[in-house]
């Protein structure tokens, strides 16, 4: 919640207690709502001005289904979303379009974005031609747009497919800056690219972002990819956080046994010691989110489950050092560090009131 997480700097987006279910309906002549898919289930945290929040969970944990609740796409079951003071949950159409300026999306697929018959200059200069700006100043401005994100000018021309992954990642990314946005919301932008492309939009990112004073919500399905960009990160399952943590912390003294084990899963050079690691990770199937499981959504999976973690969901448990971790048996963690945990305001509505009281058993 609001001023409650160390971040870089003033409160520039509030999420509290945002829950996305998506109805699942039957019915021959009137649709009977018959299942709710859990998409995204009671999320608070809050991004500060020029920070880069990691957003960081398996394919369909629910990372889309929040970002696009941000962006005002999907509007929210329950809870709020607060974007520099005002609530963007009770947004008039009239009212979301100055927002629309401020917030930006860049997709996983930028060739899906992208329509394929329009030229760059199009592409690029059309939220400025949305927003009135005139034929020259948009020619002026999208030519100093590809200069930012690393293009020819002289590609201005040029259609989607005449362009490399990467390329066209970098004309999405111009796209979304073209109105000077003070927040982007990247959901998975180099997931569909070459691992030697994906660092080159990273560090161009990372570069925008100095120069530009932008603050980034950076989605990604696995943490090496936001290890070196993000301040602080997210870890979301089935729905829910599982962890929140400054960066490096996390990926030293993960609480979460669910961050511990998509840590394991992150590939490492040695081929040995991967072998190794492979056996360590913790396997099967994320559940399904229309029917989750009680207590501790992880207990189905979870090496350290105990009684109490199939009952009761365990709070989001502040630690030092602005690290929360919603676990009843928390890894890494001292006898003495545990008994000045807190449990946090972050925490789910549903959640259990007791915070941890001992740590995991090896
Ligand atoms: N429009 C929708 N209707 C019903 N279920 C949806 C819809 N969009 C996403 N879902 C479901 O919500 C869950 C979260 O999906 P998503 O947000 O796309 O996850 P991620 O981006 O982490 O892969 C998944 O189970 C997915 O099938
Ligand atoms: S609460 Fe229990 S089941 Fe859930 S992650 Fe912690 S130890 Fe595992
Ligand atoms: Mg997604």
């Amino acid at each position: 919640m609001a001023g409650e997480e160390n971040g870089a700097g003033a409160p520039l987006l509030e999420v509290e207690h945002v829950k996305l279910h998506f109805p699942i309906k039957e019915g021959l002549v009137v649709d009977r709502v018959v299942a709710r898919v859990h998409a995204v289930d009671d999320v608070t945290f809050t991004l500060h001005e020029g920070e880069t929040l990691g957003l960081v969970g398996e394919s369909g944990c629910g990372k889309s289904t929040l970002s696009r609740t941000i962006m005002r796409l999907n509007q929210p079951t329950e809870g709020k979303i607060v974007f520099r003071g005002q609530d963007v949950t009770k947004a008039k159409r009239k009212d979301l379009i100055p927002l629309r300026r401020d917030m930006q999306m860049v997709f996983q697929d930028p060739y899906a974005s992208l329509n394929p018959r329009k030229r760059v200059i199009q592409l690029v200069g059309a939220p400025l031609r949305r927003n009135g700006v005139s034929s020259k100043d948009t020619e002026r401005r999208v030519l100093e747009l590809l200069d930012h994100v690393g293009l020819q000018r002289e590609h201005r021309n040029r259609f989607p497919h005449e362009f490399s992954g990467g390329q066209r990642q970098r004309i999405g990314i111009a796209r979304a800056l073209a109105l000077d946005p003070k927040l982007i919301v990247l959901d998975e932008p180099v997931s569909a690219l070459d691992v030697s492309v994906q660092a080159q939009i990273v560090n161009l990112l990372d570069d925008l972002q100095d120069r530009m004073g932008l603050t980034y919500l950076f989605v990604a399905h696995d943490l090496s990819v936001v290890r070196h960009v993000s301040d602080r990160i997210a870890v979301m399952y089935l729905g829910k956080l599982m962890e929140v943590s400054p960066a490096e912390e996390l990926y030293t003294k993960p609480i979460h046994p669910y961050t511990a084990a998509l840590l394991q899963a992150i590939p490492i050079p040695d081929p040995r010691r991967n072998r190794e690691r492979e056996r360590e990770v913790v396997g099967g199937e994320p559940p399904n989110p229309i029917d989750p499981p009680s207590g501790c959504v992880f207990h189905p999976r979870c090496p350290y489950a105990t009684d109490v973690c199939r009952t009761v969901q365990p709070p989001l448990t502040r630690y030092a050092g602005d690290h929360l971790a919603a676990c009843h048996h928390p890894l890494n963690v001292s006898a003495k560090e545990l008994a000045a945990a807190e449990r946090s305001d972050s925490s789910p509505l549903s959640a259990g009131a007791e915070t941890p009281s001992e740590p995991a058993a090896a």
